[in-house]
Formats: structure tokens, C-alpha cells, sequence
């Protein structure tokens, strides 16, 4: 394929999208993936026995937007989901303003969830696409910065197929040009998911080949790699390994190893997901990250959602006189992950979720 009759951002964008990036991997701070679809919020919800209706995800969220502002010591971004980003507070104030006077950058999902894939043993890709340039335009224009869109990607004995490598690698690259010529950051999210048996040698390997297909596409359709964040997972053994116990050291270094062989160092910065970790096992993993003798030429932090809801969840029980406590539980799972984004993470904070696993089967977000 010739570059030659390519069009490219002009200058004045890339400036702004790698600045964009840069305050969102700033050293210490991570983001906070808030963008639950209404079902999964809804399954959130349930399991404190609140009702999912638009007003109590509304009141959740007012929740966590409205922590006390030292939360931006450790929260650069939030991303919202459509129905919160055109919400408000109690008082009025629309969402995205009250994350603005904080000086946490608003951010966006974008994908329209995950659908099968044709001709494959039941793998899947996303959609979204059509009328996505419009809809970045709009979320600019509300004082939104950055997007996401996830991609999900099975490991079984057959799987992930080439033809799902390349079908889900090729959407996110479309998707991250189109947020791109609208102004908006994107979150290249192509997620191995944690289900499975395998071994923590099978997840480097998969994770491997699936961020070789995905650079391959974000290069064929002229991403600026500068004014990207990706955001995979942790490499890990699956969920239902049974082999012996694997410590977040083995699982930082096959983690940092995987992406050295494959993403560019001109990427501004890695957002991992929690993937079904425990709030303080996705904690000491990030700290473990940020610890490996190895070359880091990007932020490795967070952006997660699960690892840093559970306790808040666990401490509001839907509950007015119960507010304050769970905005602790967010400041201290904020400030936690943001030492461990340092490599400086000491251990030991626990939530009021006591280190629930957070796994959910073939999860959809
Ligand atoms: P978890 O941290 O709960 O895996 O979710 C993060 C996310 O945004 C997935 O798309």
C-alpha cells in the first residue's frame, strides 16, 4: 500500500491529541472506566439490591463524580457511558462540567458492544461504526477528549482465529482513525479475556500475536500512534488454571515482555484493564509491572473499572448516610493504584469488597 495518497491529521490535532494523552498516563494518576452499559450497571446494582433504574445510575454516578477533588491526584480521566455523559448532578451541574473543575479529562465509550462472528466457534467482534464520526463530533463539542472501544478476544484450543485477530484489529484501527480526525484520544482496547484453562505462557503468546495484528492495523490506517492509548490485559493464566500458583512478578514480566515485542514506543501510554482481578491483586500486578527490569519506554496504568468500583459498591448498599464512606473506598483504591502505577505500591489496602474475585464468565461490559 502506497502512503503516498494517504490523509494525515495535520499538525495541530497531533499536538493536541499527544497532549490530550500525556495528561492522561501523567506519573501517578490512571483512569476510571465508569462507561458500564445499562445492562452491566444494572447487574452492578443488583448485587446491592438496588433497583436499575436511570434515576439510581444516575445517583451512583453523581456518587463518584462527586468525590471530594483529591481524587484527581490519582484519576486523570474518567470514561462515561452515553446516558451519564448527558446527565447531571443533583444540583444541576452537568457531569462533564463537574469532572472539568476537578481537572479530570472526560472520556467516552463509543463501541455498541460485542456481536458474534460470523463463520468462527463463537468468537466475536464489536460494532459501532456507523455514524461514529458524527457522534465523536458531538461528544468534542460537550468537552469530551477521549474514547473507548473494546474488542474481545477468546482463548480455547481453536481460538483466537486469524480471522478474529484481523477483523477485531482492523475495527479498532477504523474506530481510533475516526476518533482521531474528531479530536478525541482513543483507547485501542483489544482484551484476551482471562477465561480458560491455559497457562501463563499461552496468555503472553495469544496477547503477543493479538497486539502484533493490532499495530499492523492501527499503521495500514495512519493512527497516530502519539495521540493513542492502549489498553490491554495483564498477562495471566486463565481463570480456570489449575497449575501451579504463578506470583505477579512471572506475571509482570511475561506482561511487560509481551508488549515490548510488539507496541512501538511512540505510543503515549499503557491503560490496563482489571479483567476479573480483585481490587488489591490488580493493585500489586500494576506495582509488579512497574517493577520489571526491563525497557518501559511508555506510562504503564490503570484504567480500571471493576478494581476500583467493588468496595465503593460495597460501601453504598444504594444508601444516602452510606456516601462518604464509599468515596473513601474510591480515594483509597485510587491513591493505591496510583502508587503501584509508580512502582511504589507497599500492599495492604483493603476495601470494603475484602478482595472479592470479580471474574464474570465471557464478560460484556
Ligand atoms: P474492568 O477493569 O472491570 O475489566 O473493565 C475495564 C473496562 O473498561 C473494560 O472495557
Amino acid at each position: 500500500m502506497s502512503t503516498r495518497f494517504a490523509q494525515y491529521l495535520e499538525h495541530e490535532k497531533e499536538v493536541e491529541l499527544a497532549d490530550i494523552a500525556k495528561r492522561l498516563t501523567a506519573p501517578g494518576k490512571g483512569i476510571l472506566a465508569a462507561d458500564e452499559s445499562v445492562s452491566t450497571c444494572g447487574r452492578r446494582l443488583q448485587d446491592i439490591n438496588v433497583e436499575n433504574t436511570e434515576e439510581n445510575r444516575r445517583r451512583y454516578r453523581e456518587l463518584l463524580f462527586s468525590t471530594d477533588s483529591e481524587l484527581s491526584e490519582n484519576i486523570s480521566g474518567v470514561i462515561l457511558f452515553d446516558e451519564t455523559a448527558k446527565q447531571s448532578d443533583s444540583s444541576g451541574a452537568s457531569f462533564i462540567k463537574l469532572l472539568e473543575k476537578k481537572g479530570i479529562i472526560p472520556g467516552i465509550k463509543v463501541d455498541k458492544g460485542i456481536v458474534p462472528l460470523a463463520g468462527t466457534w463463537n468468537e466475536c467482534t464489536t460494532t459501532g461504526l456507523d455514524g461514529l464520526k458524527e457522534r465523536c463530533e458531538e461528544y468534542k463539542s460537550l468537552g469530551i477528549h477521549f474514547a473507548k472501544w473494546r474488542c474481545v478476544l477468546k482463548i480455547t484450543k481453536f481460538t483466537p482465529s486469524y480471522q478474529a485477530m484481523f477483523e477485531n484489529a482492523n475495527v479498532l484501527a477504523r474506530y481510533a482513525s475516526i476518533c482521531q480526525q474528531a479530536g478525541l484520544v482513543p483507547i485501542v482496547e483489544p482484551e484476551v479475556l482471562p477465561d480458560g484453562d491455559h497457562d501463563l505462557e499461552t496468555s503472553r503468546r495469544v496477547t503477543e500475536e493479538v497486539l502484533a495484528f493490532q499495530y499492523k492495523a492501527l499503521a495500514d490506517h495512519h493512527v497516530y500512534l502519539e495521540g493513542t492509548l492502549l489498553k490491554p490485559n495483564m498477562v495471566t493464566p486463565g481463570q480456570q488454571y489449575s497449575g501451579p500458583t504463578t506470583s505477579p512478578e512471572q506475571c509482570a514480566l511475561a506482561t511487560v515482555q509481551a508488549l515490548n515485542r510488539t507496541v512501538p514506543a511512540a505510543v503515549a501510554g499503557v491503560v490496563f484493564l482489571s479483567g476479573g482481578q480483585s481490587e488489591e491483586s490488580a493493585t500489586i500486578n500494576l506495582n509488579a509491572i512497574n517493577n520489571v527490569p526491563l525497557r518501559r519506554p511508555w506510562a504503564l496504568t490503570f484504567s480500571y473499572g471493576r478494581a476500583l468500583q467493588a468496595s465503593v459498591l460495597a460501601a453504598w448498599q444504594g444508601k444516602e448516610e452510606n456516601i462518604k464512606d464509599a468515596q473513601r473506598e474510591l480515594i483509597k483504591r485510587a491513591k493505591a493504584n496510583g502508587e503501584a502505577s509508580l512502582g511504589k505500591y507497599k500492599g495492604g489496602v483493603e476495601g470494603a469488597a475484602r478482595g472479592k474475585n470479580l471474574f464474570v464468565k465471557d464478560h460484556a461490559y
